[in-house]
């Protein structure tokens, strides 16, 4: 269970998120809905580490996350698709999918003496690119093409396949559908109900929210820094809240 409680982040005196308090349990797909600039990236980061939690608590598994750093948060088992992706562009999709490891293991690193060896003493690493690959075919077929000459659909599943090498129970996914054809919107949602089905837990922030609601159990909502609605998946694809702001319909 990740379980949220009342966590503020602040940047200076901009108080990006205010008081949130979610839970996702094991097995659901829960998706954070809302508009630009309401906290929503904010609440991501500062769940793995890359913002400082300024008050509240965050934990996984009955353990606190809030103070540890990204790389001890990882090794919990729970791992950020971030915005925008942030691939390395002149490394290899190889190496990129390699990375997501190398994040998982680099707590390894004062441990060991050569700069590659670590890599290949890592027993489960071939058999989690192997699955990483079986997902997403396409990055096989590309794994030596630099991942900065893939298209926009396959950049995302890079950033999803690099999350996946660090073998998370909880995925966070920010926004993984931005700038995607309307197909490839469906493949993504399709693939996140997939790796639900085995077992993961998912936190997805999606503008789409049409989609995120198809495969999501529950969801919330947030406007500048809070919560202002919440529900099952159904209850707010009929709200009328919900249906004017976020769905463009009547
Ligand atoms: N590093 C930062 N320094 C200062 N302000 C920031 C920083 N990051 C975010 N903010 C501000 O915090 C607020 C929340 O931003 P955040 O990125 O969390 O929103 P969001 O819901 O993810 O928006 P979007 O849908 O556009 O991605 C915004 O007002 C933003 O300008
Ligand atoms: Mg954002």
């Amino acid at each position: 269970m990740l379980e949220i409680d009342e966590l503020d982040v602040q940047y200076g005196h901009i108080h990006a998120v205010r008081g949130v308090s979610l839970t996702v349990a094991p097995g659901e797909i829960v998706t954070l809905l809302g508009a630009n600039g309401a906290g929503k990236s904010s609440l991501l980061k500062a769940t793995v580490g890359l913002e400082p939690v300024a008050g509240g608590r965050v934990s996984w598994r009955g353990q606190r996350l809030d103070h540890l750093s990204t790389h001890q948060v990882v090794r919990t088992g729970v791992a950020l698709v971030p915005e925008g992706r942030q691939i390395l562009p002149t490394m290899t999709v190889r190496d990129n999918l390699l990375l997501g490891s190398f994040q998982f293991h680099a707590h390894r690193l004062r441990d060991l003496l050569g700069p590659v060896g670590w890599l290949f003493r890592d027993p489960g690493l071939q058999e989690r690119l192997e699955r990483v690959y079986r997902l997403f075919p396409r990055l096989k077929e590309r794994q030596g093409q630099m991942a900065g000459s893939l298209s926009g659909g396959e950049q995302q599943m890079l950033a999803t396949g690099r999350a996946l090498m660090a073998s998370p129970e909880l995925l966070l996914l920010d926004e993984p559908s931005i700038g995607l054809a309307p197909n490839l919107v469906r493949d993504t949602m399709g693939l996140l109900a997939r790796l639900r089905n085995e077992g993961l837990t998912i936190l997805l922030v999606e503008q789409d929210a049409h989609a995120a609601l198809r495969i999501a159990d529950r969801g919330y909502v947030m406007e500048t820094g809070r919560i202002v609605a919440e529900g099952s998946a159904r209850e707010l694809l009929s709200s009328q809240r919900m249906r004017r702001a976020y769905l463009g319909m009547a």
